[in-house]
């Protein structure tokens, strides 16, 4: 199992944002991340990345709890981000190199790879930031940033890739070939968060609905079946029930709102 997380609770600030949230990934599964702003999805992203410390049960990584302490074994360190990859949803926290060619380097060079030029060339040309390559990062748009981001993630070909919102700020050709390409991606486990219902399918078959201030995991299962539950997508604010008119009728019905 890449990652075993049992009975995970975390507060922040004084505030409970995860309580008794339990689930493992298998190997090459793509699992999607769901629910609404506030519900814990970036913060049990970063949990799993190592970078928050779990309040109160475990996550493990092939065995071996996952935690800032254990992260501060060199061995286990190397291990772990080589193999795990945390896209934040902030791309701006994650892009400090003077150049995009520095950017997407610095994950090979950090391993100690030895073909870090050719691995810059491949990644930046899958995310189609070659023309970027000597320009500052930080003046780039929010979606070229991204994709720079997303190249540099990748240029360490990890086993896992945590996604935190991936798709949001791209444009939906952007969106597009990002979903296409993880659905590509050989053998990789992806667990992306998403707010938006209309790709959650395309990014994972089975999805974990998080809810704020619901303990535990609200539904975790094949993502079809939860986008069948409308009662449940309504109850954790993923869809409302909206009064519309066409010409004279006027009826409700459930609505999903896809804005990022
Ligand atoms: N550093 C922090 N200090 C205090 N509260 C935080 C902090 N980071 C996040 N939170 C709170 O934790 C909850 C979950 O946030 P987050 O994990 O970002 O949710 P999501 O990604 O699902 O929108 C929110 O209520 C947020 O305000
Ligand atoms: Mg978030």
């Amino acid at each position: 199992m890449p990652f075993e997380v049992a009975g995970l609770g975390l507060e922040l600030g004084g505030r409970t944002v995860l309580s008794d949230v339990s689930f493992s990934v298998r190997p090459g599964e793509r699992v999607v991340l769901l629910g609404v702003n506030g519900c814990g999805k970036t913060t049990l992203l970063k949990a799993l990345d190592g970078l928050v410390a779990p309040g109160a049960g475990a996550i493990r990584y092939g065995g071996a709890p996952v935690t800032p302490a254990a992260l501060d074994d060199a061995a286990f360190r190397l291990r772990f981000r080589a193999e795990v990859a945390l896209l934040f949803q902030n791309v701006d926290a994650m892009l400090f190199n003077p150049t995009v060619a520095d950017e997407i380097a610095f994950g090979p060079r950090q391993l100690g790879l030895a073909d870090v030029d050719a691995r810059v060339a491949r990644w930046a040309s899958a995310f189609e930031v070659e023309g970027f390559l000597d320009r500052p990062p930080f003046e780039l748009s929010g979606g070229e940033k991204k994709r720079v981001a997303l190249a540099a993630l990748m240029a360490i070909e990890p086993k896992v890739l945590l996604l935190d919102e991936a798709t949001a700020n791209l444009d939906p050709a952007s969106a597009a070939r990002l979903v296409d390409f993880l659905g590509a991606l050989p053998g990789a486990t992806v667990i992306s968060s998403t707010h938006n219902l209309s790709i959650a399918e395309e990014l994972g078959a089975r999805a974990i609905l998080l809810a704020p201030g619901r303990p535990g995991v609200c539904f975790d299962g094949p993502t079809a079946d939860l986008l069948g539950d409308e009662r449940l997508l309504a109850e954790t604010g993923l869809s409302h029930r909206h009064g519309h008119r066409h010409g004279a009728t006027a009826h409700a019905h459930y609505h999903v709102h896809d804005l990022e």
